[in-house]
């Protein structure tokens, strides 16, 4: 029998990624969750589709019904629009969250076996303490400088430890202390490029945004300076880590919460990139202040050995074949097309 899953902001970016990986291994029966109808491609590769807001207590209850056996929970305010409507991320990022992870006990009672729970995090959890000691500390680990400056991040790194908190210390003062309902799995992502779909609401958007407005003959101003560094990976990756992670053996698992890194180029890397692709590329800087802050504040690159001695993880893409095999040539193809 199929396992169910539950597949939260399905429309967006890694969801419409992650519905195709699914398709494709055909093991899965899928219940998406959007805000947003999914399109006809989509709505092929699911069995239930939901529209409606995820930290609405009547979705969940619908949702509890079924027998979910892992749930992928991406809906979320991203970084540059929960900075502008704090409140609502904090509805939806939090409460949404902490519902979702409730309803995953729920489950894993009434089921007596354990409801993965893969939780996208992100770099944005961290808060460097200025740009000398950013270039200085290079790949940061999973526990240090956790000092978040965004709704966003705070949003996630709260999420993160409400996470650990549901699958180890539920309760700890009463009966239920020690039972296993939840098997949560945190993975924090860089910033995902993908060569099919525009990003927006979020901080590392110019990386996208600069290939994108280069391929289609448009000039493009960068939101941030030209020495801005944080991670990015393509999207493939982003979804393969995803699922390597849900199939891992628990007991292989030393942590639930992993960075992921692939490649961390400075703006100006990337724009040069760009231009070799695009000769006319017309790309400037027009550093917005505040954004610049946020992303001084991210982490100049993450290091991942945990994941990668834990449960293989291994970039399938660098930078030159990002660019050169995965992203250049689909993009332009999409504009030419
Ligand atoms: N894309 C990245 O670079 C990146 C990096 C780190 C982490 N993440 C995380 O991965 C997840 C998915 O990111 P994405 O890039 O696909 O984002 P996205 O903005 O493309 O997709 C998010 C989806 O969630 C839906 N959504 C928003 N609020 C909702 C609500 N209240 N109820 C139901 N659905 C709602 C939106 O309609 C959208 O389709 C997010 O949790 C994000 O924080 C993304």
């Amino acid at each position: 029998m199929s396992r169910i899953v539950l597949v939260t902001g399905a429309n967006g970016e890694i969801g419409h990624s992650l519905l195709e990986a699914f398709a494709s291994s055909g093991d899965r029966d899928v219940i998406s969750v959007d805000l947003r109808p999914l399109g006809d491609a989509q709505r092929g590769y699911v069995k239930w589709s939901f529209e409606g807001d995820i930290s609405d207590p009547k979705l969940i209850e619908q949702l509890e019904s079924f027998d979910i056996a892992e749930i992928y929970h991406l809906a979320a305010l991203l970084s540059t629009s929960a900075e502008k409507n704090p409140e609502l991320a904090h509805r939806v990022n939090v409460n949404g969250t902490m519902g979702l992870l409730s309803m995953a006990r729920r489950i894993g009672q009434r089921t007596g076996s354990a409801v993965k729970f893969l939780f996208p995090s992100t770099i944005a959890v961290y808060g460097m303490p200025s740009l000398e000691v950013k270039t200085s500390a290079g790949a940061v680990a999973e526990d240090v400088y956790l000092d978040a400056t965004t709704m966003y991040g705070i949003n996630k790194l709260y999420c993160e430890r409400l996470g650990v908190y549901m699958s180890e210390r539920y309760g700890q003062l009463t009966d239920d202390a020690g039972e296993k309902t939840v098997d949560f799995r945190a993975l924090r992502f860089p910033g995902l490029i993908s060569a099919f779909t525009v990003p927006s609401g979020g901080t590392s958007d110019y990386a996208p945004e600069m290939i994108h407005a280069a391929a289609q003959g448009k000039p493009y101003a960068c939101f941030v300076r030209p020495d801005a560094r944080i991670p990015f990976m393509a999207m493939p990756d982003g979804v393969t880590a995803l699922l390597n992670l849900a199939a891992a053996p628990r007991e292989s698992l030393t942590r639930r919460v992993y960075n992921i890194g692939a490649f961390a180029p400075t703006a100006e890397e990337i724009a040069m990139k760009v231009k070799s692709a695009f000769p006319a590329a017309e790309i400037t800087y027009a550093p917005h202040p505040k954004r610049q802050a946020i992303i001084d504040s991210w982490c100049a690159d993450v290091d991942d050995s945990a994941a990668r001695r834990d449960w293989g993880w291994k970039p399938t893409f660098d930078m030159d074949t990002a660019f050169d095999t995965y992203l250049i040539p689909n993009i332009a193809g999409v504009y030419a097309g």
